[in-house]
């Protein structure tokens, strides 16, 4: 089947057309800086404008960075507070929406390096924030929201994200203590039999993983930043038929 995804971040919305079946991108995906403020009314015109941009009448996959349950929104810490309690899904015009970080999730167990992956599989998305997307022999818990664990008196993705690096000006070994400290919580919460780091900083994983000693096996996305688009889709087209 094939569904137009949209990956909504904190920088740039991102989208392009998806065959479901294989995972693989059918156009060019487009980007388009997320208006600031990114209110629920700004967001929804760049959606319908990469929408129109493919001319796609089709079914429409979309992910957002927050709690969503039902299409509805129920949290949004690093975007315009507004959307909490917006009905997405109708203001998508009936697309489906979920969880950024699960929808990466999603794309990284069914097409990328958690394929065939049995057991817990952890995807953590290092971005604005950290996402997280928890699977059981390739099922969803959607919603987790791990990067809020605290550390240190903090939520940790205030101590562990791309963007806690970039603001606190630190190298990639300063800031891979910081991811690898976070890691260890999670692996003792969860004991997963791989964990996935994806989102932004997935791109530069050469950097900072080699530094990073865990008992769980730490692998990089291998869908990167196509990802959300890519799981969106997959989450709108439903369960694969037979
Ligand atoms: C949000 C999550 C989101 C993550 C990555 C967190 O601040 O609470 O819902 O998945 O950022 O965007």
């Amino acid at each position: 089947m094939n569904v137009l995804g949209i990956d909504i971040g904190g920088t740039g919305i991102k989208g392009a057309p998806v065959d479901t079946r294989t995972g693989e991108l059918l156009e060019e995906r487009l980007r388009v800086p997320t208006p600031q403020p990114s209110s629920p009314e700004t967001v929804a015109e760049v959606v319908a404008s990469i929408a129109g941009h493919f001319g796609w009448n089709g079914p429409v996959g979309v992910t957002f960075p927050g709690v969503v349950v039902d299409g509805v929104v129920k949290t949004a810490a690093n975007v315009d507070h507004a959307w909490v309690g917006v009905d997405a899904a109708r203001l998508f015009g009936g697309a489906t929406v979920l969880n950024d970080a699960d929808a990466a999730g999603l794309a990284e167990v069914r097409f990328g390096r958690g394929r065939g992956q049995r057991g817990t599989v952890l995807v953590l998305t290092f971005g604005t924030g950290i996402g997280s997307a928890l699977f059981t022999d390739g099922v969803l818990l959607p919603n987790t929201e791990l990067g809020h664990l605290r550390l240190h008196g903090r939520d940790a993705e205030h101590r562990a994200s791309a963007r806690a690096r970039e603001e606190h000006e630190l190298s990639w070994e300063e800031w891979a203590e910081r991811v690898e400290e976070y890691l260890r919580y999670v692996e003792m919460l969860f004991t997963p039999s791989l964990i996935v780091v994806g989102g932004g900083a997935s791109k530069k994983a050469h950097k900072f993983l080699p530094h990073i000693r865990l008992d769980t096996p730490v692998a990089p996305a291998a869908l990167q930043n196509q990802a959300g688009i890519i799981g969106a889709a997959h989450a709108a087209a439903g369960p694969p038929a037979g």
